[in-house]
C-alpha cells in the first residue's frame, strides 16, 4: 500500500484507522474520503480530504484519478440497526457502493481492504467457536449485504484478479468516535455512562455472548492483513478475527473494579436482542492466526483499564 483512500473515513473505525495509516505510510499518501459524517480536526488538518459518495461510481474513479490511489480501504457502510430501520438504503451502500469501488479498483489495478462482520452469520451457524467456513444464512438486511459483499469480493479475486482482503469484525470498542449505529453499540455506551452517570440502561439482555475488540487490534488487523504475504492466504475476505467475548454482566463487572458504585439497568430493544442471539457467541479465528499471524494484544480487563484511563480524561475536558 503506498497511496490509499479510505471511504467512510469519519465513521467509527475510520476515524483512527485513516490516522494509523497516515502514521505508517505518509500523511500526504493517505486521502481520508467522507461523505455526510463530518470528520474530527485531527483527522482534517493531518492530510488529504474529499468528499467521495461512494455510490456515485464517478465520484469513486475521480478521486482515485486525482491522487493516483493503489489502494482502497472501504469503510462507508450502513451499521445493523440503522440497516434493518432503512434497509433499502443499507443495500445501496453496503452492495452498490461495493460494487463501484471493486469496479473502479479493477480499472484502476488497486488493492481493497473491506470489513465484513459477525453479522453475516445467522439462525443455522454454530454460535459457539463458529468455523471459519461455516452456514451463513444471516436474518437481517446487514447480514444479507455482508454475505453479499463477501462474495463479491472473493469473485472479484478470482474472476479479474483484483488483490481483495477483509476480515469480519467483531464489535469495535473505541474512545475517540462514537458508533454508528450497530447492535454491539453497547458495549462503547456502557464506558461512557459508567463514567458520566455511574449507571447504564443496557438494550441487550444479561447471558447474550458477542465478540469484541479493542480498537488498536482492529487497526493492527487491518494492516497486518495488507501486510500479509498473498501466497500464505488460502481464504482472501471475511476472515473471523477476534479479541474477547463477553455478556453485558462480564463487561459491567469489569468496569465495577474502577467504578465500584456502577450500576446497570436493562431495558431490552427487542430489534437489536434478535440480531444479536443470531450472531456467534464466540467466532473460531484459528485461519487468521495460521495464515497471517493474527494475534490480538488487548482483553476485557486491559481494554477496560485503557478506555476508563483515556475516556475518563476525555470527558473532564
Ligand atoms: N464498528 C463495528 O463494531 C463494526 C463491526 C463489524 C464490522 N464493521 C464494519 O466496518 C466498517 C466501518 O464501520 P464503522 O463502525 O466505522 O461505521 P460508521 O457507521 O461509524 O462509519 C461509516 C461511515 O460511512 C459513511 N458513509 C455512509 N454512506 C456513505 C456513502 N454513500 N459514501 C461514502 N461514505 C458513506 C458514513 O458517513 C460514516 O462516516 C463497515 O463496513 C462495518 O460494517 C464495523
Amino acid at each position: 500500500m503506498k497511496r490509499i483512500l479510505v471511504t467512510g473515513a469519519a465513521g467509527q473505525i475510520g476515524s483512527e484507522l485513516t490516522m494509523a495509516l497516515r502514521e505508517k505510510y505518509g500523511h500526504s499518501n493517505v486521502v481520508a474520503g467522507i461523505n455526510r459524517t463530518q470528520p474530527n480536526p485531527e483527522l482534517k488538518e493531518s492530510g488529504p480530504l474529499e468528499v467521495v459518495n461512494c455510490v456515485d461510481p464517478k465520484a469513486v474513479a475521480a478521486v482515485v484519478a486525482k491522487y493516483k490511489i493503489d489502494s482502497i480501504v472501504h469503510l462507508a457502510a450502513i451499521l445493523s440497526a440503522v440497516a434493518e430501520a432503512k434497509p433499502a438504503l443499507a443495500w445501496e451502500v453496503n452492495i452498490n457502493a461495493l460494487y463501484n469501488v471493486l469496479e473502479v479498483a479493477r480499472e484502476s489495478k488497486c488493492v481493497v481492504f473491506t470489513p465484513s462482520s459477525i453479522g453475516a452469520f445467522g439462525p443455522g451457524t454454530p454460535l459457539d467457536n463458529t468455523p471459519q467456513d461455516t452456514i451463513q444464512r444471516p436474518s437481517t438486511m446487514y447480514g444479507v449485504t455482508k454475505v453479499a459483499g463477501e462474495l463479491l469480493c472473493d469473485y472479484y479475486y478470482k474472476r479479474f484478479g483484483v488483490d481483495t482482503r477483509g476480515v469480519r469484525y467483531p464489535g469495535i470498542i473505541s474512545n475517540v468516535t462514537l458508533p454508528g449505529g450497530g447492535t454491539t453499540d453497547y458495549a462503547v455506551e456502557i464506558y461512557y455512562e459508567a463514567i458520566k452517570n455511574k449507571k447504564y440502561t443496557c438494550y441487550i439482555a444479561k447471558g447474550t455472548y458477542l465478540d469484541m475488540m479493542y480498537m488498536p487490534d482492529a487497526i493492527k488487523a487491518c494492516i497486518d492483513l495488507m501486510e500479509a504475504s498473498p501466497s500464505r492466504l488460502k481464504h482472501r475476505n471475511a476472515f473471523n478475527v477476534t479479541a474477547m467475548s463477553f455478556d453485558p454482566e462480564i463487561i459491567a463487572a469489569e468496569i465495577r473494579k474502577h467504578i465500584p458504585g456502577f450500576a446497570m439497568e436493562y431495558k431490552v430493544d427487542p430489534v437489536r436482542q434478535a440480531i444479536a442471539e443470531s450472531w456467534p457467541n464466540k467466532m473460531d479465528d484459528t485461519c487468521a492466526r495460521e495464515e497471517w499471524g493474527w494475534k490480538p494484544s488487548f482483553d476485557l480487563r486491559t481494554m477496560t483499564n485503557d478506555m476508563i484511563e483515556v475516556l475518563t480524561q476525555k470527558l473532564r475536558k
